[in-house]
């Protein structure tokens, strides 16, 4: 030990950086390689890998080979030689093969040294996977995205796709830090709901009607419903032996006697109810009044996916002040943009003693905050982003992260966009005071005009939310959106509207019902609060990121209109 406690870096074992290793029978790649030395000080240290084949060639009239081992833990490779009396080694060089072994990790060659800082011999074979390379479908050639995406069940192993979700990852530790670090607490919002947060009428609905319906329909096939002369024949069945009790007893006849013949009526009777029962049993969707009958469904009443926790965290803002919900939000808009998935996630820190100022200060911070967390925790993830993708990502995050946001209000931005067409610039949607920001127009704003993050804030309240707090002149709420490079709307988020009358009276305006509100309304009867929050699209931050181009390839799992896979 050096006198100050720590170790020098050579005399550091594995087992010293890293703690991954408890739960699994390998280290990790990344706590080798992405030691401050790259590794070099492990030399003559055995250990064991795992993991897959990207790239493996056969060296030395086939005596040795060189494979390339990725575990996923990190971008780079740790490279492998392995010697054929070893192992046979055809089976090894697949792209594809996974790969459990020992063996001690040396200095290579000093001509090689340039590329590799350290490469592991191997000395036992533990496992092998193997792959026959005419069959597997992400050969070694490069892919495109889209082609990927035909192979969600594979494609997590391929550079991009593992970079994308380590960057992922990262986001969502940040996310937790950011709002726990600020005193939020964590609150789980229900996927099933009850009410339509954005009132859009875009939301998947659960039932079970469908499929009890098939059931029902498949069992009447096998068990046919008894006809109206079934139903005639069990009636009279109950008449008759209704009419013997009453002879027996007014013939005082014995109580056995007696006693039989109302076990008879009562079956009879039990017959009836049965008989009776699936005579009214009707093939299809139970309806009431002509309309379908919720009544009849799993949850006695209509439910949907939740398109956003908003509604509900707002119950626990409205109690416990600084809370957030993270969670898959669905939406079941037609869209079939680069932009929009049917299943995303949503983080929405919902803020009580808070007005549309602390929202955006808020808002800002989050994002500057995720911004330079990339920086600092995920850097060779990103430069792998910049050098396939994105020349310009870490540069947008440094920006980002040190940049104060512009902040514009709605009618400041329209007449930017104004001033824009007046001097020649074509966008396909007309501009106007009142229209709804099109992406052309926020990317115009946030790429073009100011080449930073812009808020947008103080819409007219005719294109917005019933939740929104209408502005003192009744012609804007309190809304805002922040929109950034590449992207355009990244969060979406208000103050809400916290008076009772006021709020009632917008869902009327809006045409929605009040019944499925009143609970919502009640937070605004009893103890009303000030209270503000936004929603992050997820997926729309790790498109800012990243860089990559299609919200579909940066979720595990897309789900879009046609698709839903796995
Ligand atoms: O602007 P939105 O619709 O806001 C809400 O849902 C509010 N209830 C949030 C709140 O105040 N708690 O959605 C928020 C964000 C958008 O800014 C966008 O980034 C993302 O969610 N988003 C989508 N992302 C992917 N696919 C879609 N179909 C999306 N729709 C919205
Ligand atoms: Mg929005």
């Amino acid at each position: 030990m050096a006198e100050d406690g720590v170790l020098p870096l050579d005399k550091l074992t594995i087992s010293d950086t890293v703690e991954e290793a408890e739960f699994s029978q390998r280290v990790l790649i990344r706590s080798i390689l992405g030691r401050p030395d790259a590794g070099a000080g492990l030399a003559g240290q055995t250990l064991k890998v795992g993991g897959w084949v990207k790239k493996g060639r056969e060296q030395g009239k086939g005596s040795f080979a060189f494979l390339e081992l990725n575990d996923g833990s990190c971008p780079a490779n740790l490279q492998l030689i392995i010697y054929a009396d070893v192992a046979p080694l055809s089976q090894f060089t697949p792209t594809g093969t996974c790969l459990h072994v020992e063996g001690v990790l040396q200095m290579p060659p000093e001509d090689k040294q340039g590329k590799q800082s350290i490469e592991l011999k191997v000395s036992k074979v533990l496992d092998v996977g193997t792959v026959d390379p005419a069959k597997y479908p992400l050969p070694k050639t490069r892919l495109t995205l889209e082609f990927l995406r035909d192979y969600v069940h594979l494609r997590p192993r391929t550079n991009t796709i593992s970079a994308i979700a380590r960057i992922r990852n990262a986001l969502a530790y940040a996310t937790h830090t950011f709002f726990q670090k600020h005193g939020f607490l964590y609150v789980h919002t229900p996927i099933i709901t009850t009410s339509d947060c954005e009132g859009a009428g875009e939301m998947f609905q659960v039932t079970t009607l469908i499929n009890d319906a098939e059931k029902l329909e498949k069992e009447l096939i096998k068990n046919p419903p008894p006809s109206q002369e079934d139903v005639d024949l069990a009636r009279s069945s109950v008449k008759e032996k209704g009419e013997i009790v009453a002879k027996l007893k007014s013939d005082k006849a014995g109580k056995p006697e007696i006693t039989a013949a109302v076990a008879e009526l009562t079956k009879a009777k039990e017959n009836l109810s049965k008989v009776e029962e699936r005579f009214k049993l009707k093939p299809g969707i139970p309806q009431k009044d002509g309309k379908v009958d919720y009544g009849q469904d799993f949850f006695a009443r209509q439910a949907f996916l939740t398109v956003s926790g908003q509604l509900q965290v707002e119950t626990f803002a409205c109690a416990l002040s600084s809370v957030y919900t993270f969670g898959p939000t669905f939406r079941a808009e037609h869209s079939h943009t680069s932009r929009h998935l049917a299943e995303f996630w949503m983080v929405e820190p919902e803020i009580a003693f808070a007005d549309i100022e602390d929202d955006m200060k808020c808002a800002e911070a989050y994002v500057r905050f995720l911004c330079q967390w990339l920086l600092d925790n995920c850097l060779d993830d990103m430069e792998f982003m910049v050098e396939k993708f994105d020349k310009k990502a870490i540069e947008r995050l440094k920006m980002v992260a040190s940049t104060n946001f512009v902040r514009l209000s709605y009618t400041e931005a329209v007449t930017i966009l104004e001033e824009a067409v007046s001097k020649g610039h074509k966008f396909e949607n007309k501009v106007e005071w009142g229209i709804d920001l099109a992406s052309e127009h926020e990317k115009y704003l946030t790429e073009t005009k100011f080449e930073s993050p812009v808020i947008v804030y103080n819409y007219p309240k005719g294109i917005k939310a019933f939740y929104m707090k209408v502005n003192p002149d009744k012609k804007t709420v309190a809304a805002m959106d922040v929109l950034v490079p590449k992207v355009g709307e990244l969060i979406g988020g208000s103050q809400r509207e916290e008076n009772y009358e006021v709020i009632k009276e917008r869902i009327l305006e809006m045409g929605l019902p009040l019944e499925p509100y009143e609970w919502y309304l009640d937070l605004r009867r009893y103890g009303t609060v000030k209270h503000s929050g936004f929603g992050l699209g997820f997926e729309r931050m790790i498109l800012f990121a990243t860089g990559i181009d299609n919200i579909r390839d940066v979720i595990p799992f897309p789900r879009y209109p046609g698709r839903a896979d796995l």
